[in-house]
């Protein structure tokens, strides 16, 4: 299987602090989509071979070139570089890679998403056609992106501000305890974001004896099983590669206190 393409940037807009990007990729999707929650790992310059995985957000077959959307914030020298790339630049990606989260077009999902963990969730809502509550937190209105895509593809969408500027004042595991307390016809939570959200929602599913599955995020080299960079413990003691065998994990096996 191909998994590195040349792969042209066909739009790019600015959301709040994110970038929001859609690229060609050729067969990509056709060829290696598992399930929403996968990740591309893109070059990021010219001279060193410096590879950044961003989640996909949304992504669709077509017969001429698959679509790819991705969103992600500038952090250092990589994302600044790709946040600079203009329309109809060519990126050589790698992908798709990864799992993705186990989910079935019938399901219904509690999806909670933090921050720039916020956009891999809208492919999981698209997937479940319309029956999942999307939980959207950050810490300012300005970090929630995304609502309108959301309230299209979710029955429900809630939101938790840390500063209170846009719907709950406080932590999304408060408005997930919440939600399972009222309703109990959830198949699994679904949780993408910083790992002390993604801890603390785990802690919340397993109190309403819930299936949780979280996406981690770990610095990555390879991307594809070859270093050991992207590392993660687990409960039982081994430790996983987040690119090949995650990035998306059961939330009871991992060592959440590692
Ligand atoms: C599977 C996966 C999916 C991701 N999806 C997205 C996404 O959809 N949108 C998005 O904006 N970002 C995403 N990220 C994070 C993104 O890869 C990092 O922000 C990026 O690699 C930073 O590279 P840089 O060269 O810009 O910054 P660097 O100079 O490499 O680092 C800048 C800062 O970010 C920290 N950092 C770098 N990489 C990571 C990482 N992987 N996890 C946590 N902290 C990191 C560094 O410690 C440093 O403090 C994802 C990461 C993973 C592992
Ligand atoms: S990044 Fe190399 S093994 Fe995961």
């Amino acid at each position: 299987m191909k998994v590195e393409r040349k792969c042209k940037i066909v739009s790019k807009e600015q959301l709040g602090d994110a970038v929001y990007m859609t690229l060609e990729v050729g067969d990509m999707v056709r060829t290696s989509f598992k399930a929403p929650g996968q990740f591309v790992h893109i070059k990021c310059g010219e001279g060193l071979l410096l590879r950044r995985p961003i989640s996909v957000c949304t992504c669709q077959e077509d017969e001429r070139s698959d679509l790819l959307t991705i969103v992600f914030e500038v952090r250092g020298e990589g994302t600044d570089w790709l946040a600079r790339r203009p329309v109809g630049h060519t990126l050589d990606v790698m992908g798709l890679l990864g799992n993705g989260f186990q989910v079935k077009p019938e399901g219904r999902y509690l999806l909670v998403g933090g921050g720039i963990g916020i956009p891999p969730m809208l492919g999981c809502a698209q997937y479940a056609q319309g029956k999942c509550t999307a939980i959207l937190g950050g810490r300012s209105k300005d970090k929630i992106i995304l609502n309108d895509c959301f309230e299209e593809a979710c029955a429900k969408v809630l939101v938790a501000t840390d500063d209170g500027s846009l719907g709950h004042h406080g932590f999304v595991d408060a408005l997930v305890r919440r939600e399972l307390g009222e309703d109990k016809g959830y198949d699994a939570v679904l949780a993408c974001g910083p790992r002390p959200m993604l801890r603390n929602v785990a802690r919340a599913a397993e109190e309403f004896g819930i299936p949780c599955q979280v996406s981690m995020e770990e610095r990555m080299g390879c991307g594809i099983g070859a270093c050991l960079v992207c590392v993660c413990d687990m409960k039982d003691g081994s430790r996983k590669h987040v690119c090949k065998n995650g990035p998306v994990f059961d939330s009871k096996e991992v060592n959440w206190d590692a």
